[in-house]
């Protein structure tokens, strides 16, 4: 489903952002980690020493956050930046990632936390304070942070640090209902099972999408079109009668002829440069659905 995709890239992109490098594959634990050294009595220090295991980096049996490097044989205690978590997929590497795609579950403590001004640790993605803005989050580096918006009709989902649908995100208060000044119009489970479109009432260029006929999802077309009611589809705006005014004051009749009929690119000589793409303008929805044709 095309209305799918595009958020898709959105969050993505946000993945990305999350976490820089993230193996996929299952990470491989060290066969021995070393063990804790809690205590400072020499015995213990002898017997952590002898137990490294080999040169490397290796997570810490409890802290999440806390790694241990060995070099000769000798063992020196690390912490990740706060806010981020040891990534111990390779010994090899001295990684440390935010907590999103890293099991802690075996090693759930962490270092005390060093807030900020709406940042709980220096590194990472918060919830906005205010549980009513549920599409408002904060990304912290090193203390500082930057309030980033989700794309329209998204909730910030705490868990993944991703934004996602508010029936994904299961956030309190933050629901498809509370998200939405839409209901899903009561069907039958037959119809309900088609996944039923409806146009928002109050803006042209969007629709909602009834997951199961009962949870709406609202999802976009893309700029200069218009959500058509009777065919259920996205198309050019103007040729969509109760819509054909939406983008007045927006884009100038110009600019809508340019959109629905794109110039096209002429192969360039071979040796010239790269064709360089129309940037795309800014639209009023970011989560915009990028084909009208289903
Ligand atoms: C379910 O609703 C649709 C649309 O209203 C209708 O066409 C269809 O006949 C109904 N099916 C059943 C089994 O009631």
């Amino acid at each position: 489903m095309a209305y799918r995709t595009c958020v898709g890239v959105v969050l993505l992109s946000l993945v990305v952002l999350a976490s820089s490098a993230v193996p996929k594959n299952p990470r491989k634990k060290p066969a021995n980690p070393p063990p804790r050294p809690a205590a400072v009595d020499a015995d213990r220090d002898a017997e952590i020493t002898n137990s490294c295991p080999d040169d490397g980096f290796f997570a810490d049996a409890e802290q999440c956050d806390k790694y241990y490097e060995c070099r000769n044989g000798e063992i020196i205690e690390k912490l990740c930046p706060d806010g981020m978590v040891f990534n111990d997929y390779s010994p090899q590497e001295e990684k440390c990632d935010l907590p999103y795609n890293i099991d802690c579950s075996q090693r759930p403590k962490l270092q005390t936390p060093q807030p900020t001004l709406h940042c709980p640790r220096l590194h990472g993605y918060f919830s906005h304070e205010d549980p009513k803005e549920c599409g408002k989050f904060y990304f912290c580096v090193d203390g500082k942070f930057n309030m980033i918006t989700c794309p329209d009709g998204l909730v910030y989902n705490d868990k993944t640090g991703i934004c996602t649908w508010p029936d994904e995100a299961k956030k309190k208060g933050c629901g498809a209902a509370d998200v939405f000044q839409f209901d899903c119009p009561a069907v039958n489970e037959t119809f309900g099972l088609t996944h039923p479109r409806y146009a928002d009432p109050e803006d042209c260029q969007f629709f909602y999408v009834c997951i199961n006929g009962n949870t709406p999802r609202r999802s976009g077309c893309k700029l200069g079109q218009a959500f058509d009611d009777v065919t259920k589809k996205c198309d050019w705006a103007r040729k969509i009668p109760e819509c054909a005014d939406w983008y007045k004051g927006q884009l100038t009749d110009a600019e809508l002829d340019a959109l629905e009929n794109p110039p096209t690119v002429k192969p360039k000589p071979s040796g010239s440069q790269p064709s360089r793409r129309k940037p795309q303008r800014p639209g009023k929805g970011k989560a915009v659905e990028h084909s009208a044709e289903q």
